[in-house]
């Protein structure tokens, strides 16, 4: 089976650390790069922590590039107290004990290269407010045409929003750019709350990863601890929902998912609802010429995603980190 490209874009908070160890644990797919965006942290605290989980996962080859540090339109918002004030609920370990820099390029530059040194290979996982990705289809056009699938964690259908009634993170941090992404011409998977807020992780899979001495599973163990604390406050119950590691498997595997396929577009305007999701679920209404109908995930087997996750941080799967992987694999 041909190798499978991936490029990853997040905020690397708690959730887009495990969904990028997840991936590295993906046997037959290749991370050909990763930028970081403003959200659960500043977008250099990102980078660090990209780097940081690369090492764990063994990956030290994949370049990691400093992306956006504000969104196209608004002010910067930055989610410490979900995500703690390094990004990983503490686990980040300190500056002087990280050995790699980011590359010298912004994550965009980065993507537009990824994108055309691999034509029609890299399929662009995003688990972070949209600005990176937005900003490279400004910056070359063409790559649009260039790229089979951009798998988006962000926004939410029918359940309730995370920042506000109808509104979820990544898309309320930059709704301008979610929107230009959204209707770019590329074909977009929205994985959104609807999904995400079903693939719990539980107790038991806590359990599973306290049981692992595997460095993966130890170290989503640390970064865990405040994420679950403020998820238990939240819904009363221990664990927390798997938002990015959801995308990031239904990218992979888009068999565990179920879907609608509609015109979607993000509200900009509403001073309540900036940033929502927009679905035409109307079955008589046609997506407009350019901007191909976007695929919402609307079903998910949570027992898959999850236990795939687990798989792979306590190293009953490994992929990627345990074949080594070439400096500058980009
Ligand atoms: C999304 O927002 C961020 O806090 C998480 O990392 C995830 O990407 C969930 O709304
Ligand atoms: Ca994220």
């Amino acid at each position: 089976m041909p190798e499978r490209l991936v490029v990853l874009d997040g905020d690397y908070g708690v959730d887009d650390a495990l969904a990028l160890l997840g991936v590295a644990a993906e046997a037959g797919v290749r991370i050909v790069g990763v930028g970081s965006v403003h959200g659960n942290t500043g977008a250099l605290q990102a980078a660090r922590n990209a780097l940081s989980v690369l090492g764990v996962a063994g990956l030290d080859g994949v370049p990691v590039a400093v992306g956006a540090a504000r969104p196209l339109a608004q002010p910067v918002e930055l989610s410490a107290e979900v995500h703690g004030d390094d990004g990983l609920g503490g686990a980040a370990p300190p500056p002087s004990a990280r050995d790699r820099e980011p590359a010298g390029v912004p994550a965009a530059v980065q993507l537009v290269d990824a994108v055309r040194r691999h034509p029609g290979a890299c399929t662009l996982i995003a688990t972070g407010p949209l600005t990176n990705l937005a900003l490279a289809a400004l910056l070359d056009p063409g790559i649009v045409e260039l790229v089979p699938e951009v798998v988006v964690m962000g926004g939410t259908l029918d359940a309730p929003g995370n920042v506000g009634s109808h509104t979820e993170a990544n898309f309320a941090h930059d709704p301008e750019a979610a929107d230009l992404v959204l209707s770019a011409g590329w074909p977009v998977s929205v994985v959104g709350l609807d999904v995400t807020m079903r693939t719990w992780l539980e107790e038991p899979d806590l359990d599973a990863l306290g049981a692992s001495g595997a460095p993966a599973a130890r170290f989503a163990l640390t970064a865990l601890g405040h994420y679950v604390e403020l998820y238990r406050g939240r819904f009363g119950r221990r664990g927390c929902p798997l938002h990015d590691p959801t995308a990031a498997r239904l990218a992979l595997q888009p068999e565990l998912g179920s879907y609608v396929e509609a015109p979607a577009r993000v509200e900009l305007r509403s001073p309540t609802t900036r940033g929502m999701l927009l679905v035409d679920r109307r079955p008589f209404v046609a997506a407009p010429p350019g901007a191909p109908a976007v695929r919402v995930a609307v079903g998910v087997d949570r027992d898959a995603v999850v236990g795939r996750l687990v798989e792979a941080l306590t190293g009953r799967r490994q992929g990627q980190g345990s074949r080594g992987t070439p400096a500058g694999a980009c």
